[in-house]
């Protein structure tokens, strides 16, 4: 039986992480995010690891957390933007369980992103490139058994809209 995760996939600024916690709350679940994973197996911060090891190593270390995921069931997962953008990864992930993608207008996502601290794949970038680097991604986000548009939504409500979208799905099992 494929294990019942809920993953969340998306662009830089979708909201995974704050409301992978407050989803993973409200079900009584656990929470867990890749970035935090490969933080706690590195012991340095990803801007660290991009600066250090580069991008490249970065994106091995989360092969490597994919692995581990495979281990979980019953969690709320929350993923690093690039994390399901390779070919064969989203299959993977859809096998764990579901995959909901917190889409939105890349403005928005990109307002968010900048506030809220710091991501090397934003460093140095224009906002033409970062239109390209989604561009490139979606066909991947894409492929999410749910999709949910958080443009102009609250955690709250977003949070709300991945509950309706998951028992609709029978994802949660009620
Ligand atoms: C990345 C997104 C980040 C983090 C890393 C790379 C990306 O996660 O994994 O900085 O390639 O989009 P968030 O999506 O949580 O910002």
């Amino acid at each position: 039986m494929r294990p019942d995760n809920i993953i969340l996939v998306g662009f830089m600024g979708a909201g995974k992480s704050i409301c992978g916690r407050l989803l993973a709350r409200r079900l009584g679940r656990c929470f867990v995010e890749t970035d935090e994973m490969i933080v706690a197996h590195e012991g340095r911060t990803i801007p660290e690891i991009f600066r250090e090891a580069g991008e490249t190593r970065f994106r091995q270390l989360e092969g490597e957390i994919l692995e581990l995921l495979k281990l979980k069931s019953g969690e709320v997962i929350a993923t690093g933007g690039g994390f399901p953008c390779r070919e064969g990864r989203m299959e993977v992930l859809r096998g764990l369980g579901t995959v909901v993608w917190l889409s939105g207008e890349l403005a928005a996502l990109y307002a968010r992103a900048g506030r809220a601290g710091t991501r090397p794949m934003l460093d140095g970038r224009s906002v033409q490139e970062i239109e390209t680097l989604y561009r490139r991604r979606e066909p991947y986000y894409r492929q999410a058994q749910v999709v949910v548009d958080t443009t102009g939504l609250g955690v709250d409500q977003v949070v709300a809209r991945v509950l309706a979208a998951l028992r609709e799905t029978h994802a949660l099992g009620v």
